[in-house]
């Protein structure tokens, strides 16, 4: 898994935004927010322009501190957190029982991290869905690299309304990605729309538990961070996620929110109390020397204005997950594999 370094982190903010419009896509990104006077239906009807902005602001951060794969993971006592990310995918991969040939979705895919480690651990061919077309190019230069580039492949779309056939796939997964949707149940149904009948979805979904309380004022605070920290629309409970799958006509195989049973948090590596040389980047003292660095990379102009903004909303989603994961009200492990009934064609 490479990690990009300091010059790729300050030319990567922004992504596909010209360098002078940074600063004002920060603004009009923070101004869907609760903390800056924005509400959840704007963000709802605005969502493909509310979540690309904070993709190009944000990829290049994310590359630096996480590597090719942006998701957390259930981790075991004695397991690194890239090996904890990679054992997070073959289980995704187990759990929907791939066999070689067949034809998969990653649905948000990202820069393809978690697709290129599917697609080689189970000798499928994996396409990526994702509507950021910054993200696609990085992906498409990481699939040479990585020589995959015959098997895997990048579409770039909403996947609120897919470019694809009805019953097209083996199987579909997603990993923290369908958390962006404005609406689950139409995300679903276009996943079971394209997914062949008696085959499966798989998630790990973003969602607040059942702790989760809307009325008190901490939870709300925990919960606005985390949606303006990670490009949110809103932040669905778990069962609101199983209710529209049985809506969008799945049969649920199994589900379970897999921060449960993790022996490590999966938010250790983000807690200020931490220290790892393994993930240094993420730590508190390695976002410390990432500010200063994107301070003076912003401030001798190889950074575009407004990359410093770009980190403290960052940091705010870093309070915001340690904290939603400390009590127990938000977890990124939500999981379920579902099943499209046999004799369904759509
Ligand atoms: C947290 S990232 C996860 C990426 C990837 N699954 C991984 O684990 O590395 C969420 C992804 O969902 C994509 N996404 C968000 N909304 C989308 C939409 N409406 N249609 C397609 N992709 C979307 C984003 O562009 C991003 O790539």
């Amino acid at each position: 898994m490479s990690k990009a370094g300091a010059l790729d982190l300050a030319s990567g903010v922004g992504g596909k935004i010209e360098k002078d419009d940074v600063l004002s896509a920060v603004d009009k990104y923070e101004k869907y927010h609760v903390h800056y006077g924005g509400d959840e239906k704007d963000r709802k009807e605005n969502y493909t322009d509310m979540v690309n902005k904070y993709y190009d602001l944000v990829t290049s951060f994310y590359e630096f501190g996480w590597g090719e794969s942006f998701h957390f993971a259930p981790r075991w006592k004695g397991e690194s957190l890239p090996e904890s990310i990679k054992r997070h995918e073959h289980f995704l991969a187990l759990q929907l029982g791939l066999k070689p040939g067949q034809k998969v979705l990653d649905v948000g895919c990202g820069i393809g991290g978690p697709l290129r480690e599917i697609a080689r651990f189970s000798s499928t061919s994996v396409t990526g869905l994702n509507n950021n077309e910054y993200q696609i190019s990085r992906g498409k230069v990481l699939n040479r690299v990585a020589g995959v580039e015959q098997t895997c492949d990048f579409i770039k779309a909403d996947f609120m309304k897919m470019p694809f056939p009805d019953n097209s796939f083996d199987a579909v997964y997603a990993i923290e990605a369908t958390c962006h949707a404005p609406d689950a149940y139409g995300c679903y149904s276009e996943i079971y729309r394209v997914l062949k009948p008696g085959q499966c979805f798989a998630a790990y979904e973003w969602c607040m538990t059942d702790a989760f309380d809307p009325k008190n004022k901490e939870h709300q605070k925990i919960k606005a961070e985390i949606e303006i920290g990670d490009g949110l629309p809103d932040i669905r409970l778990t069962r609101q996620c199983l209710e529209a799958l049985k809506k969008a006509g799945f049969d649920v195989v199994w589900e379970k929110d897999l921060a449960a049973d993790s022996p490590i948090p999966w938010y250790l590596p983000l807690d200020k109390n931490h220290f790892s040389l393994s993930s240094f980047r993420l730590t508190a003292v390695g976002r410390f020397f990432t500010r200063n660095m994107v301070k003076v990379l912003e401030y001798v102009g190889l950074a575009p204005n407004g990359s410093q903004r770009v980190q403290d909303f960052l940091e705010k989603a870093a309070e915001g997950l340690v904290e939603g994961g400390r009590k127990e009200i938000f977890t990124p492990l939500y999981f379920f594999v579902a099943r499209k009934p046999n004799g369904q064609t759509q």
